[in-house]
């Protein structure tokens, strides 16, 4: 379980003014939990995901993993516990070497071994068999560079580097924005997939609300650095998008 507990952030602009981005925040994620995660923009979405990933310190307030305080310890020292998937898909892989270099990188996390044992023809048919489900034909492009992939391929490949290693938590910021319709839903499967098959635990911002709804078994909304709602279970599966748009209108206080 990972547990946030009374986490504030501040950030301090060039004239010295703060800015409170997060507010005395809750929040426990259960083991296996899929957190889909809206708010507005601004409302500190991705400030929560940093926090949990340690990128920022935070003013005050713990971070726990399994009951063990990871507050001081910074992203890389958590790095072996978390995969990330951001919106940019340029980030996440390597442009400049192959996909099977990219994959290599991704299963040598959080190992002591040097880069050349993932690179070794045995592990050619596992990042096949990992590539194939994809449909994306992939598998026979292992040589290629990232850089020559489209941007849903290329976040195919960035979802299945982060969950390689299966992760603790899965955190996923708005990772199929840059993308069409039809290849954002292809991802959002592909996600549900990774996540269900490896029984991961996931954080996932979208603005999509339906998606919100769609995917996962819970559904957390901030405004303004707070958790405003928080609905799983059988509360999620019946919401509609209008039931959401009504609720940030009650927290912005819109007539
Ligand atoms: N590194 C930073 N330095 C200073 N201020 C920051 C930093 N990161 C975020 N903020 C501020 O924190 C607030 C929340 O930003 P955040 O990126 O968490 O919002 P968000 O909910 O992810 O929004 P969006 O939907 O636009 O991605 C904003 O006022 C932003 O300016
Ligand atoms: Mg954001």
């Amino acid at each position: 379980m990972i547990e946030l507990v009374n986490v504030n952030k501040d950030f301090e602009a060039s004239n010295h003014e703060i800015n409170h981005v997060l507010k005395n925040l809750n929040l426990k994620i259960s083991d296996g939990d899929f957190i889909t995660l809206i708010g507005s923009n601004g409302s500190g979405k991705s400030t929560l995901l940093n926090t949990i990933a340690g990128s920022f310190p935070v003013t005050s307030g713990k971070v726990l993993f399994d009951g063990e305080d990871v507050t001081n310890l910074k992203d890389y020292q958590r790095a072996s516990l978390i995969g990330r998937v951001f919106q940019d898909p340029s980030t996440g892989t390597i442009g400049d070497i192959s996909i099977e270099e990219n994959l290599a990188i991704a299963l040598k996390r959080g190992e002591k071994r040097t880069l050349r044992w993932a690179l070794k023809k045995e592990y050619l048919a596992t990042y096949k068999k990992y590539l194939a489900p994809l449909n994306l034909g992939l598998e026979d492009r292992l040589g290629d560079k990232i850089s020559s992939l489209s941007g849903g391929q290329r976040q195919a490949v960035t979802l299945l580097m982060a969950t390689l290693k299966k992760p603790k938590l899965l955190l996923l910021d708005e990772h199929t924005a840059a993308l069409d319709p039809k290849t954002s839903k292809k991802i959002l499967e592909l996600t549900k997939s990774l996540i269900e098959d490896n029984h991961l635990t996931a954080l996932m911002i979208t603005h999509n609300m339906k998606d919100a709804i769609k995917y996962g078994n819970r559904l957390l909304m901030l405004s303004e650095g707070r958790i405003i709602a928080d609905i799983s279970g059988a509360d999620k599966t019946k919401l509609t998008s209008d039931d959401l748009y009504k609720k940030f209108d009650e927290a912005e206080g819109v007539e």
